[in-house]
């Protein structure tokens, strides 16, 4: 009686310090430890079960059967041990009331979103988008807006120069003789894209983008810019927003004029943006000079038309506020993210 109790014992100890290391077993490591320990070829319970030959007989058949069943159950317990580790580790857990992981989603550029607002408006007045070339022939950029060889114009455009004929375009002017030598009037297009100056400061960057406007048929009026310009200005700022034509001078378009608009921070009052004049320039305009007709073989005499240009950079600045140029082309994310 009193070696079975001692078997017993014996057994029954086995069995509770195996559960009680297997609820502290910190990894999967430490369980498959405690199983050899335990389980193993020289493990306490093969040890016990191997031994029971050497038990006074009638102990024998208890103490055989306790053991096999201990041995079921650590064998259990290491299984739901090892399942408990799974799942706080994460594995087959997974919260589905979190909420999901959002993208980062990014958005246009701001020049690209103004450039895009302007074709918007233009294209419902008619005008249809086409698109010229960044590198340019000298023959286009200049010759054939009339800005010949040694004409003083061409110092203004500060231009780079990939070979004696081949440019970087200065203006997106270029395209009005590109459209017109391929179609013949009606002509209605805007030509938005980039362009490109050797010039760096507050308020210039050596590549900056245009949109420019062509209207060529029978009959066209320095009346019709100024319609279209006006409708313009009043959608793309407000209608509030007041236009003034000042007298100016382009090679390729005469009369020429330079366009401003009331200064949209002030309203007219005067401020630092508008040099306390109360205007801003915005665009520079005129009537197609005859010259550039010749130039694409359309009769001077039988059509007029207009031509602008702005730079939307310029737009942009004063739609949103912004006071230095340099802010478009640095790519902080925290100043692109605001639009
Ligand atoms: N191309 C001129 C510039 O870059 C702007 C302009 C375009 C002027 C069309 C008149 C007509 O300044």
């Amino acid at each position: 009686m009193l070696q079975g109790t001692r078997v017993k014992n014996t057994i029954e100890e086995i069995y509770q310090k195996a559960v009680t290391a297997l609820s502290t077993a910190a990894n999967e490591e430490a369980v498959n430890q405690i199983s050899v320990q335990y389980l193993g070829r020289k493990g306490y319970v093969t040890l016990f079960l191997r031994n029971i030959s050497q038990l006074p007989p009638d102990e024998r058949r208890f103490a055989g059967q306790r053991a096999n069943e201990v041995k079921g159950l650590i064998s259990s317990a290491i299984t739901a041990a090892m399942e408990r580790l799974a799942q706080d580790r994460g594995v087959d857990r997974i919260d589905v009331s979190l909420p999901g992981r959002t993208p980062e989603i990014g958005s246009f550029h701001p020049i690209t979103q103004v450039m895009n607002t302007i074709c918007e408006i233009l294209g419902k007045m008619g005008f249809a988008v086409v698109e010229g070339p960044e590198v340019e022939s000298d023959y286009y950029n200049f010759e054939a807006l009339n800005i010949p060889e040694n004409h003083p114009a061409r110092a203004m455009h500060d231009t780079f120069y990939v070979s004696d004929s081949v440019v970087l375009r200065t203006h997106t002017s270029p395209t009005q003789p590109r459209v017109m030598e391929k179609q013949a009037p009606p002509v209605r297009i805007i030509a938005p894209g980039k362009v490109y100056r050797c010039d760096s400061d507050l308020t210039h960057t050596p590549m900056f983008h245009q949109v420019e406007g062509l209207l060529v048929d029978e009959g066209i009026s320095f009346a019709d810019l100024k319609g279209i310009l006006t409708g313009f200005v009043h959608q793309m700022f407000d209608d509030q927003t007041t236009l003034r034509f000042r007298p100016s001078f382009f090679p390729f378009t005469e009369p020429s004029a330079e366009v401003d608009i009331r200064c949209v921070m002030c309203r007219g009052k005067g401020c630092r943006v508008c040099s306390h004049t109360g205007w801003l320039e915005v665009l520079g305009a005129g009537m197609v000079h005859p010259a550039v007709f010749e130039n694409v073989g359309y009769d001077p005499l039988r059509y007029t038309g207009f031509a602008f240009g702005m730079g939307i950079e310029r737009i942009a600045m004063l739609k949103y506020g912004i006071d230095d140029i340099r802010r478009y082309f640095d790519n902080d994310c925290r100043f692109l993210r605001q639009f």
